[in-house]
């Protein structure tokens, strides 16, 4: 799949880590179709890569936590005449707190925009790369995904769904010639967090945050050969594995201590 020429969608790419999948891509040679929920931004972006890159860029507003999302967008790409070779599921959103506070509208858009928009645009576009026997799919999962974290259950849930089902995808697919790659990353400089509750900026100084270009380097990488999994950074592999071997006590105890998730009196 590093045939320029080839067009590539990346969701939420108006912003972090999938802007920076798409400049990278763009590089690359192929052309894309950006998606992102805010008009604007989108467009900007869009018209950042086409200057940079002798590309075709195009751009596609749409909300991809609502209901028949994937398959509005197959439409959309039907009409304007356009086939995928690289899906690049990325769009995510995030949120702290106990599940039990979680305000329902917005954690159904979470699991809409983490769970059931990224699976239906893999059977969507994925039966049309089996038809062509050739096409690379990325789902973007988390750290968070290799065990239950308090506090951030919606969204670690549902990464964790993703990282199974980019498995599961990759092992169907293969036969085909499609290549299905999970990227993991870990904290990641990026408008994904609410400023007032994680200093961003204050993280990437402190090296405790990665940057987003960093990510999306070794994520394009991985994709274009055809890695089952990328987890960027050592210390976010050695991040995976101490999550993997802390016992759960230990997890509860830091939930009882987390200044962040105080038990409510
Ligand atoms: N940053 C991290 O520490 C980190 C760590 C692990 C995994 N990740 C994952 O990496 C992915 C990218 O996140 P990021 O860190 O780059 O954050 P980001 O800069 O906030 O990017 C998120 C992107 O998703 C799009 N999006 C959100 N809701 C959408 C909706 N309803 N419909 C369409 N697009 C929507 C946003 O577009 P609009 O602005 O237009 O809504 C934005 O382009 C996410 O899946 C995230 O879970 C991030």
């Amino acid at each position: 799949m590093n045939v320029p020429g080839s067009t590539a969608l990346v969701t939420g790419a108006c912003s972090g880590i999938g802007l920076a999948i798409a400049r990278r891509l763009a590089a690359r040679g192929h052309g894309l179709v950006l998606v992102s929920n805010r008009e604007e931004p989108l467009a900007r972006a869009a018209a950042e890569i086409a200057a940079a890159h002798p590309v075709q860029v195009q751009a596609i507003a749409q909300d991809l936590a609502a209901p028949d999302a994937a398959e509005a967008l197959v439409a959309v790409l039907d009409a304007r005449g356009l086939e995928i070779d690289i899906l690049v599921n990325n769009a995510g959103v995030f949120f702290f707190g106990e599940a039990v506070d979680a305000d329902p509208a917005r954690a159904r858009a979470m699991l809409q925009l983490h769970v059931t928009t990224p699976s239906l645009l893999c059977t969507l576009l994925g039966a049309r790369m089996r038809a062509r026997r050739r096409g690379r799919i990325l789902l973007v999962s988390s750290i968070s995904a290799w065990r239950p974290f308090p506090g951030i259950s919606y969204y670690a849930s549902s990464k964790a769904y993703l990282r199974s089902f980019a498995a599961a995808l990759r092992s169907e697919l293969a036969v085909y010639g499609v290549g299905v790659t999970c990227l993991a990353p870990g904290a990641t400089a990026t408008g994904l967090y609410d400023p007032d509750v994680v200093p961003v900026a204050r993280a990437r100084r402190l090296g405790v945050m990665m940057d987003a270009e960093v990510v999306a380097e070794a994520e394009v990488q991985a994709l274009l050969r055809g890695d089952a999994l990328c987890v960027p950074g050592l210390v976010t592999r050695a991040m995976t594995t101490a999550a993997v071997l802390t016992p759960q006590p230990v997890i509860d105890w830091l939930r009882r201590r987390a200044p962040w998730l105080r038990p409510r009196s």
